[in-house]
């Protein structure tokens, strides 16, 4: 049977750090509010020149390392962004060329925060369906563009940051390499996170940039208990549906948007704390980058050895939201 494993795991921050003490002094705010609130210390931001493509490709350099392939053997390239270089062509397209697989099909997966566990599962299905079999997944977030700073509710929440994974064919048992992917949506909660300016709904004016319909809007209160809720449940059927209990799991990466959430969702789980990976202290909410840029620290810090077995669950605008269980 066609199974999928991850062949290679990179990771890229921007240099630059902003520290809760930094947002001190661009909004009302303070460092205790931020931590015991959001359970965040610092973020990377983006310079200027970088685009979301700058961190995908350095990203993607370092999992083509790790795994040791060519980028000739790559068939598709997959990126998970909502924070594109342009409309189109896809960011996608641009790390093709830089990375030089010259045979890959390209296009990027819009689904928020949920966009890596999404693409995961187009990855899986291209795989095992034959038509290609060495993906490489990118997701890459430079949402700092589209904050406003002065906005004291989400400028605190985002950082930057890309991660890769690669993925590929192998001959194995039904519980090897990725054992499931679940993707939900559910678009009457649409507006509960959005980016509205540019799109055709709101076409770039003189009016739409002073009424700052450019910037992420976010209702953070009402995601809150949705994200609590809908993590919880995909987590469940994640290891239901494939025979497992909690107790199996041997690490779960959550999305990190709020330490408060993940911690709702360990307590609903009832899954001690050391079998989480957090790291939203040192990166805030980096989207679709929150469960790769884990994936990658877990494993470059021996947090997961062969045989181990990871839930990761993830939650976005869209609403979206899904489950991946793999057997490393
Ligand atoms: O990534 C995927 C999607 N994202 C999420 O799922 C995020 C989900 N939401 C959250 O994480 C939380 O709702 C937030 C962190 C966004 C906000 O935390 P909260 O505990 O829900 O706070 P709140 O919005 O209910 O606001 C409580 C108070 C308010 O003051 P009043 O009205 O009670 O006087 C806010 O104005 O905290 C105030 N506040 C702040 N104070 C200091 C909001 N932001 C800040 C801030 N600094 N940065």
């Amino acid at each position: 049977m066609k199974r999928v494993k991850i062949i290679g795991t990179g990771s890229y921050v921007p240099e630059k750090v902003l520290t809760n003490f930094d947002i001190e002094k661009i909004v009302d705010t303070s460092d205790e509010w931020i931590r015991t609130r959001t359970g965040m210390s610092e973020r990377h931001i983006a310079s200027d020149r970088d685009k979301a493509s700058d961190l995908a490709i350095k990203a993607a350099n370092r999992a083509l390392k790790d795994s040791g392939i060519a980028p000739d053997e790559i068939d598709l390239i997959l990126v998970a962004t909502a924070t594109p270089d342009m409309f189109f062509p896809s960011t996608a397209c641009f790390v093709q060329s830089s990375i030089g697989a010259g045979r890959s099909a390209s296009f990027d997966i819009s689904a928020a925060c949920s966009g890596y566990i999404y693409a995961l599962s187009v990855a899986e299905n291209y795989i095992k369906s034959d038509k290609y079999n060495t993906v490489l997944l990118i997701a890459s977030e430079v949402f700092s563009k589209y904050i406003d700073w002065g906005d004291r509710n989400t400028c605190v929440l985002f950082g930057d940051g890309a991660a890769a994974t690669i993925l590929r064919g192998f001959k194995g048992s039904r519980m090897d390499g990725i054992i499931s992917t679940h993707i939900y949506s559910d678009g009457r909660y649409a507006n509960l996170l959005y980016l509205r300016g540019g799109g055709s709904s709101c076409p770039p004016t003189h009016e739409s940039i002073n009424h700052k319909l450019h910037f992420l809007k976010m209702k953070g209160n009402s995601l809150f208990k949705i994200a609590i809720k809908n993590m919880s449940e995909v987590a469940r059927e994640a290891l239901s549906s494939n025979g497992y209990k909690i107790s199996d799991v041997d690490i779960l990466i959550p999305h990190q948007a709020n330490k408060r959430i993940i911690d709702a969702v360990a307590e609903n789980l009832k899954i001690p704390q050391e079998k989480i990976f957090i790291n939203i202290e040192k990166y805030g909410n980096t989207s679709a980058a929150t469960i790769p840029l884990a994936l990658d620290e877990a494993l470059k810090e021996g947090r997961i050895k062969k045989g181990d077995l990871i839930l990761m669950v993830a939650f976005g605008g869209g609403l979206t939201w899904g489950s991946a269980l793999i057997r490393w």
